[in-house]
């Protein structure tokens, strides 16, 4: 598969199928992930590939009402536009195919919990960083943040590659603090973002959702 066809056939999987990942799958994509981009090649990512019985035991954390959800990396709590519009678009969008109507709060209570469960997913890629080089002087460091994201993509690439589905998502590490004890990790890895990864359940309505992209002539300007 050529990159361009491994960039256009990406997309981000809700819903996956039981089969696990062969282990020797998992570490040929993080292997080559591992080439990807940093500041001054820093490689400030650590990785936590958890599949099985460990993995159960998070999901099975998560839905036990761990107290409220919180994360370790400051994100955005408000969208202004034209952010709004978009992200509304991918959430009515997942909703609408999920049959989920926007009043019915259980239903969107359930769909939240597919979050919790990460899709089905067999296997969960663990994106973190150290505290210690995310605080300079008090201050965020945004380049290992930076970093994290190159690192993600190609793992989402390489995974298209193998055949696999994957998704780059937040609610996997909404309880930063349950992840850390189940992986017995110290309190100084901070949890970046969760891969889901697995087969994608094609049968699966919210697995047709294509989210779309803004034109070229709005995004980028050729000086
Ligand atoms: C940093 C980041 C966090 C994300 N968190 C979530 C999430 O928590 N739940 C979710 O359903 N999707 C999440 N996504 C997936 C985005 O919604 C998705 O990438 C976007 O809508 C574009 O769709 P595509 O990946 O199918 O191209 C996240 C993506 C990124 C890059």
């Amino acid at each position: 598969m050529d990159v361009l066809e491994a960039v256009n056939k990406r997309k981000s999987i809700r819903a996956f199928k039981p089969d696990p990942v062969p282990v020797e799958v998992l570490k040929k994509i993080v292997e080559g992930a591992l080439h990807a981009p940093s500041a001054s090649n820093s490689q400030p990512w650590e990785l936590a590939v958890v599949s099985g019985a460990k993995l159960k035991e998070i999901k099975k954390g998560f839905l036990e009402n761990p107290g409220r959800p919180t994360v370790d990396m400051p994100g955005a709590i408000q969208y202004p536009e034209p952010y709004a519009s978009r992200r509304a678009a991918v959430m009515s969008g997942a909703l609408n195919l999920m049959g989920v109507a926007r009043e019915d709060k259980e239903a969107r209570v359930q769909w939240g919990l597919q979050g919790a469960k990460l899709w089905g997913a067999p296997s969960c890629i663990y994106v973190m960083i150290d505290r210690v080089f995310f605080y300079i002087d008090d201050k965020i460091n945004i380049w290992p943040a930076f970093d994290c994201g190159a690192i993600t993509q190609t793992i989402l690439l390489l995974a298209t590659e193998n055949g696999l589905g994957s998704i780059p998502a937040i609610q996997p590490v909404l309880y930063p603090d349950l992840l850390r004890e189940k992986l017995s990790l110290p309190a100084s890895k901070l949890m970046v973002l969760g891969i889901p990864i697995g087969y994608p359940d094609w049968e699966a309505p919210v697995n047709r959702l294509r989210t779309t992209r803004e034109p070229l002539d709005k995004m980028a300007k050729f000086y």
